[in-house]
């Protein structure tokens, strides 16, 4: 029986078929398969040939207590394990490293070894973590092609930032083994960001309670009027999903949006930004905050109790303003109640760099996730994001990514952090 060649299946039943493509990175596939079944998954590995360059199957049988397979004709491995027995038996295909080549193979349908031809013919979720050079990976055919996977699907853990094996720096190093281990359990446990969250101690953030702040403030003028801004809490609803489904408590401070509540988070419906400060103040304690509310800066001083009337003839009403509280910098000086990591947005139209870091320093944020807001890059209200990640470590850049996997990426980072 197919299955039987896969272990581990007593302690979680999900089984993991590994392809490991060629490319300088394949060492850490190893590393991969030793995390995988730590955790309690079954792996099985394909090796391309390329990859059989950098890896042995030896190194990868031993680790994985499993058949290697690299040859889409063995008449012994299609009589024992067929290339679509192998998809059919495995829970979750992982391609690590992904190739340039590899990729741009599945995204054109190419089935010319038994990795692609397995690739092709699976229906089970696919997860792909890519690495290359910084320039091949920022090709527009690599753009493409990894556009065209994410469109059907294909789950990817974005490659790291940092000096690479051919002496550039850049995007392009293969994602950690535990980060790629943690994208991993997130698809295994739900098809989709709000799915049921990863459960068990072993979930990267189990026992940590996440605050996450999300959406526009809407600040009376009267009963029925107000000032609000075009936030729509896609990218703040996503992060509270991604925290849930690496295992976090996650509390949602939420304005009002049109996107539903993420479920396995409890979330807490605000209007104005005063009602979001105590109800982030009532969440404390938190081991982690993330303030991805477009907090209103200003509110009327005082707003009327009725609704103001347009009389015939009279001077139009002065609004008279005042500053909102905060959220971010009381809750990051809320002294032993800090949660031990804080994370502001800056969404900017100009000088982002400089407005981000300024942000770092005068909110006593750890980290500032910082994108370009102006009405040309779409990002506002859009389903994308193009962010820079600002600590005091440096300034990372990520590729544009749909917003739901910038929230992965981030919830990844900061289960780093705890690690
Ligand atoms: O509006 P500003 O660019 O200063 O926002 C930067 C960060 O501070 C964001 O993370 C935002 O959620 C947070 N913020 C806040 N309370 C405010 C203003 C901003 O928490 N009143």
């Amino acid at each position: 029986m197919a299955g039987k060649e896969m272990t581990g299946e007593k302690k979680t039943g999900k089984k993991v078929l590994l392809i490991v493509a060629g490319g300088i990175a394949a060492y850490k596939a190893l590393e991969l398969i030793r995390l995988l079944r730590r955790a309690g998954c079954g792996v099985s590995c394909v090796l391309t040939d390329n990859g059989g360059r950098f890896v042995t199957p030896l190194s990868l049988q031993a680790l994985s207590e499993s058949k290697v397979y690299a040859d889409l004709f063995s008449l012994t491995d299609e009589s024992e394990m067929g290339h679509i027995e192998l998809s059919r038996a495995a829970d979750l295909l992982v391609v690590a490293p992904a190739t340039a080549n590899i990729l741009a193979k599945m995204a054109a349908g190419v089935a010319d070894d038994l990795a692609t031809t397995v690739l092709l013919a699976t229906d089970k979720p696919v997860l792909v973590a890519p690495a290359m050079n910084v320039r091949m990976w920022l090709h527009p055919a690599t753009v493409a092609n990894m556009a065209t996977l994410a469109e059907r699907g294909v789950h990817v853990v974005q490659p790291n930032e940092g000096p690479m094996a051919c002496n550039e720096f850049g995007p392009g190093r293969l994602a950690e083994p535990p980060e790629i281990l943690a994208a991993i359990e997130a698809v295994l446990a739900g098809p989709t960001i709000g799915a049921a969250p990863t459960s068990g101690a072993s979930a990267p953030l189990a026992g940590r309670h996440a605050l996450v702040t999300s959406g526009p403030t809407y600040e009376p003028i009267d009963p029925v009027r107000y000032i609000a801004n075009r936030s729509s809490g896609r990218q703040g609803h996503a992060i509270a999903a991604a925290l849930a489904q690496l295992g976090a408590r996650v509390t949602l401070v939420s304005g009002p949006v049109s996107v539903a509540d993420p479920d396995g988070v409890s979330v807490v419906h605000i209007e104005s930004a005063r009602e979001m400060l105590d109800a982030c103040t009532s969440a404390l304690p938190a081991d982690i905050a993330v303030f991805a509310a477009a907090v209103a800066d200003w509110r009327v001083t005082t707003a009327a109790v009725g609704k103001i009337k347009k009389r015939p003839g009279a001077e139009p009403p002065t609004l008279s303003l005042v500053a909102n509280p905060d959220i971010l910098a009381s809750i990051a000086a809320a002294g032993p109640e800090r949660p031990r990591l804080v994370v502001g947005f800056a969404a900017e139209t100009d000088d982002l760099m400089a407005n981000a870091q300024s942000k770092l320093a005068r909110k006593n944020a750890d980290w500032i996730v910082a994108n370009d807001v102006s009405p040309s890059s779409g990002i506002m209200g859009g389903a994308e994001n193009a962010v820079h990640l600002v600590s005091a470590s440096g300034i990372e850049t990520w590729p544009r990514l749909a917003k739901d996997d910038v929230a992965r990426r981030l919830a990844r980072r900061i289960a780093e952090t705890f690690g």
